[in-house]
């Protein structure tokens, strides 16, 4: 039985007083997409505190619409790059890329599952404005073609950091030659951390943003890394799909027929990505003009968006089929036969919760409610299997031992909203 007061407790631990960190030491200040999932934790047992939890965030919105991956809310030594390297002159200090914009999916699943149902109208009404200018904010500074698929500058922006999806595209960007020390070692095994070159260059990436004044235009030409990540595509077109459905609840027909087009141009443009021989939709080199032929969960997440075709779904239920043979705990963040897995390396191998959560409920949409049940029932033995609260960052999918960072708030959250259903 998975320990629901110890998923609370992990909440309740991390709550800074109107945001909720990942977890304490690695991670202390708010991330957006972590948070999103956390709001949707909170309003399992505490409605308050979950739109608490969205308003903190959308209060360190850029005025051009971007919603920062990290808000630095306070100071801390235990996180480094701090908000000094990103260098941004935002409102609340923050870094300058985003993450998977699930927040539109969070509102609109709180609105619906309220029990103050009033109340909770009136924070959406008073949300919405921010949600749209989040959404054309990606549609607009990052698709500036109208291509239907946008891009990401950052592997961090993905969140799915040291991806092997992103080795070749990372491999072209310098490595910044200063010194500095890490934090994230401090905490967590470098084994199960990103490499010292991968951190050179993921802080290229930073200098770069900095230095071209984080100004969209100028970044199109200038960063050396750019990508259409399948997961950010994905999670942004379910996500548009729900701002649509609120958008209409409340009155603004105009926005809601723009991302309507949006979502169209999305579903025309995403064949592009599909690989037939892999069973999958592939991110995209932007700048060498070619498929990242890594099979990572994130090449699943067209499920969760609804943007492949039944006959597509059959040959990812079939990828996914033999994919669960092949590990003991699902799902693996990459396939367990790529040369590159590395079952207790970050991205590159372990098991993330929220992830299937939404691999299970596209599963579930195209009629692949077994498959489905396995994953969610491998997720809940993930709980079980790990040590302490069982709420970890990420786990083995060989043992289903908890790595990275503990009394983690995101599967805590998922554990809430997904495995108590
Ligand atoms: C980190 O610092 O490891 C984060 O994933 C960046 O968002």
């Amino acid at each position: 039985m998975i320990d629901l007061d110890a998923a609370r407790a992990v909440l309740r631990t991390n709550d800074l007083g109107g945001y909720t960190v990942p977890t304490r030491t690695l991670y202390p200040f708010q991330w957006n997409w972590d948070s999103a999932i956390i709001a949707l934790g909170w309003h399992c047992f505490d409605e308050q505190r979950a739109w608490q939890e969205a308003r903190t965030m959308f209060g360190g919105q850029w005025s051009n619409g971007l919603l920062p991956h990290i808000l630095f809310h306070h100071e801390s030594d235990s996180y480094f790059p701090g908000p000094d390297i990103w260098g941004a002159k935002s409102r609340v200090p923050s870094s300058s890329i985003s993450q998977p914009p699930v927040w539109a999916l969070a509102i609109a699943r709180m609105l619906r599952r309220s029990a103050a149902a009033a109340a909770a109208r009136d924070e959406v009404r008073a949300l919405l404005p921010q949600l749209v200018d989040y959404h054309r904010w990606w549609y607009r500074d990052r698709d500036r073609h109208d291509s239907g698929l946008v891009d990401c500058y950052h592997p961090w922006e993905s969140g799915m950091d040291n991806s092997p999806a992103w080795d070749e595209p990372l491999a072209r960007v310098p490595g910044v030659e200063w010194e500095y020390q890490r934090r994230d070692l401090g905490h967590v095994d470098q084994a199960q951390r990103p490499t010292w070159q991968e951190y050179d260059r993921y802080l290229h990436l930073v200098e770069v943003q900095r230095k071209n004044k984080f100004d969209p235009s100028r970044l199109a030409a200038a960063s050396p890394f750019r990508v259409i990540d399948i997961g950010i595509v994905s999670i942004l077109s379910r996500a548009t799909s729900e701002l649509i459905a609120l958008c209409r609840q409340f009155g603004l027909e105009e926005e809601a027929e723009s991302f309507q087009a949006e979502i169209a141009r999305t579903e025309r443009a995403v064949g592009r990505c599909w690989s037939g021989e892999h069973r999958c939709f592939l991110s995209w080199d932007q700048i060498s003009n070619e498929p990242l032929a890594e099979i990572t969960t994130a090449t699943l997440l067209p499920l969760f968006g609804r943007l492949a075709n039944d006959k597509q779904a059959g040959q990812m239920a079939s990828l996914i089929e033999e994919w669960l043979a092949a590990n003991r705990f699902p799902l693996s963040s990459i396939h367990p036969e790529s040369p590159r897995y590395d079952p207790e390396c970050y991205w590159r191998g372990p098991v993330w919760l929220h992830i299937n959560w939404m691999v299970a409920d596209g599963l579930r949409a195209y009629g692949y409610s077994q498959l489905a049940e396995r994953i969610k029932e491998g997720t809940r033995k993930c709980i079980e299997a790990a040590a302490g609260s069982g709420y970890f960052e990420y786990y083995s999918p060989e043992t289903g031992q908890g790595c990275g960072g503990g009394d983690f708030s995101w599967p805590a959250a998922v554990a809430l909203l997904w495995l108590n259903e």
